[in-house]
């Protein structure tokens, strides 16, 4: 694939999910790939596994709510592989904490601080290196980036916010080239969705809403990742790229 093929990615958050299978699906279409997790065990089964398919992949350690930990990554992938033209921006967490809970501030500024302050630090400490290659940056945003539910403060203002921050960076770094642009899924199968998908009023809420009335598989965020991250996608920035069964739609 144009712009895949010989590319080095770097995906955050991928030990597991939706990260793991972008990360795989990005290899498997001819990228070298650094798994980035504060789960760097994990991320090296996956890379492992990638390896053994024939595909290059490291895995290296960040936790991207640090912007100190998002610039020793630069560097290891610089010395890895050389300078990176794909950036996932995927890494995130969820706390459904409501804003009466004693928690709630705590919660609130930890999932800002991954989700959102994490996408700007990863995307200024790959700067230098996306303005080289003229590369691509790829956030996960979510449908919670444009709607909200129950419990969804800190969480559906972190990802409102990565639609702007997308938004924004197009206007800003066009001019060199870099194009960065948002995938919003729905409720995908994944360990950040369990316990939704185990509480029939939960799930009922969005399947009410979601026309193709099932959840997403983590493989089905791989096409539009790889369409947003290629050559496919030469004239498409600052988009927030609904994959969700239709939810946006209804
Ligand atoms: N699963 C869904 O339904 C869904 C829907 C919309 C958007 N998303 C978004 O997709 C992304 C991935 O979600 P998922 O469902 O795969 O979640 P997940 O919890 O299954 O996996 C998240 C991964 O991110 C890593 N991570 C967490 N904090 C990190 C940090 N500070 N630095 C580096 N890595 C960190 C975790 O270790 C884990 O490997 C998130 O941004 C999430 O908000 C998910």
């Amino acid at each position: 694939m144009d712009g895949i093929k010989g590319a080095i990615a770097v995906v955050t958050g991928a030990a597991q999910g939706n990260g793991e299978a972008i990360a795989k699906g990005l290899a498997q279409n001819g990228a070298k790939v650094a798994l980035a997790d504060v789960q760097i065990d994990i991320a090296e089964t996956v890379a492992a596994a990638i390896r053994k398919a024939g595909s290059e992949a490291v895995a290296l350690p960040v936790d991207v709510a640090f912007l100190p930990s998002a610039t020793e990554l630069a560097a290891a992938v610089l010395e890895a592989f050389g300078p990176a033209e794909i950036l996932i921006n995927n890494a995130g967490i969820i706390r459904r904490t409501p804003i009466a809970s004693e928690t709630f501030d705590t919660d609130f500024e930890t999932v800002m601080g991954v989700n959102a302050t994490g996408v700007a630090n990863m995307t200024r400490a790959f700067l230098d290196q996306l303005k080289e290659t003229k590369g691509r940056i790829v956030n996960l945003g979510s449908i919670m980036s444009v709607t909200a539910g129950p419990g969804m403060t800190a969480y559906a203002a972190s990802k409102g916010a990565v639609a702007q921050m997308t938004k924004a960076l197009a206007h800003d770094l066009a001019p060199d080239g870099v194009r960065v642009n948002a995938i919003a899924p729905g409720v995908i199968e994944t360990p950040m969705t369990e316990a939704t998908r185990a509480n029939p009023d939960a799930i009922g809420r969005f399947m009410a809403h979601t026309p193709m009335g099932r959840p997403g598989r983590a493989e089905e965020l791989v096409g539009p990742a790889l369409f947003l991250a290629s050559h496919a996608s030469s004239y498409v920035t600052g988009a927030l790229l609904p994959v969700d069964g239709g939810y946006l739609a209804a």
